[in-house]
């Protein structure tokens, strides 16, 4: 039986992620993304990152592991960033300690009766992997898990690009966002009249019917989020299919709609402490090549620095009110930033407690509802969903992701299953 919480236990159980806290505990039991593989290049500087309100050193030794340890020397606590990358881990610039990606102290050269039991010196460490263009940490306890197979972790050359987004909220709010379909016609929104044609089909279904009704079906992963919009002149109706990947990802069409069938993008919020977060997307078409010049042109004019948006509250996300004209937010046209900006307004952390949620925001409550009950089966030492340790169940078979226009009077439910049958992510 899961233990019955008021309202505002609830809120600081599902927003809460540092060390020792119940989301925390939960969150560290999936692999999480902290940087992307390409910002730690062989011979790079080691960086220091904040993950879950713990920060640590990433730093790719020169044998080309990848390690994430705490900062702080164990001989007199410099911050091991500083250090040198060198003889297969990270050596303190101070007394010339030396520690492995294991965290181990492996060599104590300053000190004249240097022997074994340096090896007993031990910082905290994570393990890391590089796979899929991201280097995942595992910060849990006991035995790691399997990296689940998502579609995009052997993309061909040119199939995959990868953006992160430093957000000034709260990770929740962030994954709330991504099971939240309805704001697609609002947030992201254009004057269908005043646009060019490519972008007026692609936002057109999203504007004709801007209350589309939400079915929500349990997955092995998490949920499918199916959102079905009425195009009455064609009698037939726009489906779109999301997913909440357990505890704090998701999956949807993102640049790589319109290439049909086969792609997806998907996203991790990871928390960087309680009020801000980072957000990973891997945009990714198993069959078709993306137009990464683009995409990666509308990141540059947005991040002139990678993962650092230049529309922050202090100038007030340069939001335009001329072209509110053209756009319904008068925030550009790269969608993670309307996101972040929607997200980021409703503030640190989004207090639950005095929202009104409506027939629209059914799949935010169920999410919401799937991780309390997650964190709260993980307190009891219980393995949540989504959790893999049977190489023979590394694919999600039931990850799908796709939008497709039906007849008016198809079953949807229906239509997603068939689809998630047949293998779209076979690159074939
Ligand atoms: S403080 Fe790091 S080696 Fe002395
Ligand atoms: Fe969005």
């Amino acid at each position: 039986m899961a233990e019955i919480l008021d309202a505002e236990e609830r809120w600081r159980t599902l927003t809460r992620t540092g060390p020792g806290t119940p989301a925390g505990r939960l969150l560290r039991r999936f692999w999480q993304p902290v940087v992307v593989s390409h910002e730690l290049p062989p011979g790079s500087a080691p960086r220091p990152v904040r993950i879950m309100s713990e920060d640590m050193v990433l730093f790719r030794s020169d044998d080309g592991s990848v390690g994430l340890i705490d900062p702080r020397c164990a001989h007199r606590n410099v911050d091991l960033s500083y250090g040198r990358v060198e003889d297969g881990g990270l050596r303190c610039i101070y007394h010339g300690w030396l520690f492995g990606i294991d965290g181990r102290c492996v060599e104590r050269p300053n000190d004249p009766d240097d022997d074994e039991t340096c090896s007993n010196i031990r910082i905290k460490s994570y393990p890391c992997i590089d796979r899929g263009g991201l280097i995942w940490t595992y910060m849990g306890e006991g035995e790691l898990p399997l990296l689940p197979e998502f579609p995009f972790l052997d993309a061909a050359p040119g199939h995959r690009y990868i953006w992160r987004w430093f957000s000034n909220c709260n990770y929740l709010q962030g994954v709330d966002g991504d099971v939240d379909p309805s704001h697609t016609s609002f947030l992201h929104g254009l004057n269908v009249e005043k646009v060019d044609e490519e972008r007026r089909n692609r936002f057109n279904l999203h504007s004709v019917d801007k209350a589309p009704r939400l079915t929500v079906k349990e997955t092995s992963f998490g949920l499918r989020v199916l959102a079905e919009r009425m195009v009455s002149a064609e009698k037939a109706k726009y489906l779109r299919v999301s997913n909440w990947i357990l505890p704090n990802g998701s999956a949807a069409n993102g640049h790589e709609t319109y290439l049909g069938l086969g792609g997806c993008s998907t996203h991790w919020h990871v928390p960087i402490d309680d009020t801000h977060h980072m957000r990973f997307e891997i945009v990714y078409h198993a069959k078709k090549p993306l137009p990464i010049e683009a995409i990666d042109k509308i990141r540059a004019a947005e991040q002139p620095v990678f993962g650092q948006p230049r529309r922050t509250p202090e100038n007030r996300y340069r939001q335009n009110r001329e072209e509110m004209n053209t756009t319904f937010a008068g925030l550009g046209v790269a969608f993670p930033i309307h996101d972040i900006v929607a997200t980021e307004a409703q503030g640190p952390i989004n207090d639950h407690r005095t929202e009104h949620l409506i027939a629209s925001d059914v799949a935010v409550a169920r999410m919401r509802r799937e991780l309390l009950a997650a964190i709260q089966a993980s307190e009891r030492g219980e393995e949540p969903r989504g959790i893999i340790r049977d190489p023979a169940l590394r694919h999600f078979k039931d990850f799908v992701v796709f939008s497709e226009k039906l007849d008016e009077n198809a079953d949807a439910v229906a239509f997603a299953d068939e689809i998630a049958t047949q293998d779209i992510y076979s690159r074939g």
